[in-house]
């Protein structure tokens, strides 16, 4: 069996606004962890991207520990180039405040507005500059139209495959044990994988992807 080399995000983001506050989302980190552990089982190498977890490191991954989106899309674009499976399970924040306060905000009676700006888009760009033995797998994290949409995200973002889950229905997606989700490939193909918990939706997600 050859080794390959995979690069994992997981967790979220978190995006500072002043020295005590941030701007996050509900990712645990369970489902790219599940995904390093399986490919580590299956004898792959990887380097894990991580987001702020509680989760324990997989010890036999080079686990790079990041914060903000920036950061990990920093830790990413160093990364990339010698990945054979890039997958992208990580929750980033689209946006983050313009500047962060240097002291704590103080409250005040009036409401206050924070203004946000884009982060860089780190699938996208990787879909951009992705060269031709790599394969590149992003996640849809969807609530309507949820096919339609993650379609968008599979074309747009030029990914080979994308993992899609609806993370308004209860007990899967963020924060559980268990997902369930549709693996939809840039050829076409539409792989539906009922609910399992995430080591073994880890396990059959590498599978697929790998054949
Ligand atoms: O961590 P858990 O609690 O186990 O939960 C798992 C999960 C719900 C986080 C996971 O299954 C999941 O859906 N991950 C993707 C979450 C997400 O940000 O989805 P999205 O549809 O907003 O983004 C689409 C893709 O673009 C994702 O691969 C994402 O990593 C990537 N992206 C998004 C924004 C951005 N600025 N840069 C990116 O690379």
């Amino acid at each position: 069996m050859t080794k390959l080399r995979f690069l994992i995000t997981a967790g979220p983001t978190q995006e500072p606004i002043d020295p005590v506050r941030y701007l996050s989302n509900y990712s645990s980190g369970k489902m790219g962890y599940a995904l390093a552990e399986a490919a580590l089982q299956k004898g792959h190498h990887v380097t894990l991207i991580s987001g702020p977890t509680s989760l324990v490191k997989p010890t036999k991954a080079h686990v790079i520990p990041v914060t903000t989106a920036l950061e990990m899309h920093r830790a990413v674009m160093k990364h990339y180039r010698k990945a054979d499976v890039i997958i992208k399970t990580a929750a980033v924040a689209d946006y983050r405040p313009v500047k962060q306060a240097k002291q704590k905000i103080k409250k005040s009676k009036k409401g206050i507005t924070l203004k946000l700006v884009r982060n860089p888009d780190i699938l996208f760009e990787l879909g951009t500059r992705k060269h031709k033995n790599q394969i590149l797998v992003g996640f849809a994290a969807e609530t309507r139209q949820i096919h339609r949409n993650a379609l968008h995200k599979l074309k747009k973002k030029n990914c080979d495959w994308i993992v899609l889950n609806n993370v308004a229905r209860k007990g899967i997606g963020f924060g559980s044990d268990y997902n369930k989700v549709f693996l939809l490939s840039q050829k076409g193909r539409m792989i539906p994988l009922p609910r399992m918990t995430k080591k073994n939706l880890a396990s059959k997600i590498i599978n697929v992807i790998l054949t």
